[in-house]
């Protein structure tokens, strides 16, 4: 059997786990050195030794989890390298790598697309657009669900559209502190997500009740815990403790909550679902 296809664990009648695999960069030049999100204070320390051990955590996790975990080689000054999510969006072996919209993150297109060449990714472009990667453009099924508003623009939605061959969903953010989709809104299987209504714009808002109306709604310690930002397979919905409702209500909803704690990378803004890119085959 395929490897990438064959299941981790032995799937649940109507809950499939799919063996994934995710990029993912070690935050070994992990820094906070500028603010481009109210959640990063170049004024706050930051210990890389303890980001380093929170992300080996999470990896494990993936791991333990049955998935393959690929990894991209971290570079000096670019202190966001290791939200690998941002990077580039996986279609179906089709590559379209991020333009990032602050200069201080620029640098880090390059790395991904160097990546994917080594990788033999074969169909791989770069955005012409401002395109921040998995953090605005979700895969749900046979649709992407892209945020604009803080920095993945509405030209770039329908780039992706062009390039990545589905039909893309544009719903606009409203709340900085979650400026990539990925931080208030999670994809649980091909058919559901969980999201927080409070961070997007009521047009926005209608769209997700119309298209998801059985998902499930965090409430907002839930999503200032970042507890959104998190990685499903299927069936495991990796995400942070300290969102402790989510976790009941994906239980009850037949997921398993598989708790991780990165308090040192949400200092820069970031969670568990920032760290992960994922690999889509063909
Ligand atoms: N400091 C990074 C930024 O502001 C955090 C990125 C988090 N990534 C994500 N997929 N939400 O760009």
């Amino acid at each position: 059997m395929d490897p990438l296809t064959a299941p981790a664990v032995p799937a649940r009648p109507g809950l499939p786990a799919r063996r994934r695999r995710y990029l993912l960069c070690p935050p070994e030049h992990f820094a906070v050195e500028y603010a481009i999100n109210p959640w990063m204070d170049p004024d706050r320390p930051v210990d890389r030794a303890v980001a380093l051990r929170q992300w080996r955590d999470l990896a494990a996790v993936l791991r333990s989890l049955g998935h393959r975990v690929d990894l991209l080689a971290p570079e000096p000054g670019l202190p966001d390298m290791v939200f690998t999510a941002n990077g580039a969006t996986v279609v179906a072996g089709r590559v379209l790598v991020a333009n990032f919209r602050h200069r201080q993150r620029a640098g880090e297109s390059a790395a991904h697309r160097r990546w994917f060449a080594a990788a033999r990714f074969r169909q791989v472009r770069t955005a012409a657009e401002v395109n921040e990667g998995e953090g605005d453009l979700l895969v749900v099924g046979r649709r992407i669900l892209a945020a604009s508003g803080f920095r993945t623009t509405t030209a770039a939605h329908r780039e992706a559209q062009r390039v990545l061959g589905l039909p893309v969903v544009s719903l606009e953010l409203t709340d900085p502190r979650y400026y990539h989709l990925d931080t208030a809104l999670a994809v649980l299987d091909d058919t559901r997500v969980m999201y927080y209504p409070d961070a997007f714009a009521p047009a926005a808002r209608r769209v997700l009740h119309r298209l998801y109306p059985d998902a499930i709604l965090a409430d907002a310690p839930d999503a200032a815990a970042f507890g959104l930002n998190a990685i499903s397979d299927g069936r495991h919905v990796v995400l942070p403790a300290a969102a402790r409702g989510l976790a009941g209500q994906l239980r009850a909803a037949g997921f398993v909550p598989v708790p991780v704690s990165l308090p040192e990378l949400l200092k820069a803004g970031g969670g568990p679902k920032c760290c992960v890119l994922e690999l889509r085959s063909a």
